[in-house]
């Protein structure tokens, strides 16, 4: 039996003004009302944050930031600190996205001190791994999730881990409409629960919830949510649409 409660997130990267946002957030909050079996959590703008926090913190939708920084504060132009997301009404936060990765310079390195510093400050990680399409060609792609996953956890005891929530969004499936096949989803992600339990042992990973994310829909989140490892998804562009977003909150 799966233990694990099914976690839906969106992830809305860089779309939406403030008012959009509320106005998409709203619309969900009274979409999924009623619904407790799913965690459900959406990652508006930095900007839109406080605000949307303020529009749905009756209901059972929570906001997360799309990534932080590891201070506490000083002078980093730019840059939000844990505290601050905390303070605008998160309790989770996505770090290490692929885009992150790919378009600002993130490694594993400065990935390990936000996922602790989210630890530190009551924040929810939601640690994102994954391989490129040429990884995955040179069957490379456990190397890298491997890699990923130890410098990403450096130096984490089992408690610190226990609230991390992975992450698997094959950065060939972003936003291309290509899903990986349940087959391969499951592959992965039952790779991964063997390598946290290795890490970490079997209850921390019995428990470690881990989200499959890359061209989730409505049409396809039952298959792949049908993997038994497999505990809900990381929704990219379907999040945007409030309709289709609850849709796939409600899954079963
Ligand atoms: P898409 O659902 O648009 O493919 O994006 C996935 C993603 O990157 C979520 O973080």
């Amino acid at each position: 039996m799966n233990i694990r409660k099914p976690f839906i997130a969106g992830n809305w990267k860089m779309y939406k003004t403030c008012a959009e946002s509320v106005e998409t957030a709203t619309k969900l909050a009274g979409l999924v009302s009623g619904v407790t079996n799913v965690d459900i959590m959406i990652a508006p703008s930095f900007i839109a944050l406080a605000l949307v926090y303020e529009a749905v913190k009756e209901s059972s939708v929570m906001v997360g930031a799309q990534n932080i920084f590891w201070e506490k504060e000083g002078a980093f132009t730019g840059e939000i600190s844990p505290q601050m997301a905390a303070s605008a009404g998160c309790r989770y936060v996505i770090i290490g996205h692929s885009e992150r990765r790919q378009y600002f310079s993130e490694t594993d390195l400065s990935v390990n001190k936000k996922i602790r510093a989210a630890i530190n400050n009551n924040l929810t990680p939601v640690f994102c791994i994954g391989e490129t399409e040429k990884e995955r060609d040179a069957d490379n792609t456990f190397n890298i999730l491997d890699k990923q996953i130890k410098m990403g956890l450096e130096g984490f005891s089992p408690d610190n881990v226990q609230s991390v929530i992975l992450a698997y969004e094959p950065v060939w499936a972003i936003g291309t409409g290509k899903t990986a096949s349940s087959g391969q989803a499951q592959e992965v992600h039952k790779f991964i629960r063997d390598l946290i339990e290795n890490l970490f042992g079997k209850k921390i990973a019995g428990s470690a919830r881990i989200l499959y994310g890359g061209s989730v829909k409505p049409e396809n989140i039952k298959e792949l949510m049908s993997m038994p490892d497999v505990d809900g998804a990381l929704v990219g562009g379907a999040s945007l649409n409030a309709e289709k977003f609850a849709e796939i909150v409600k899954f079963k």
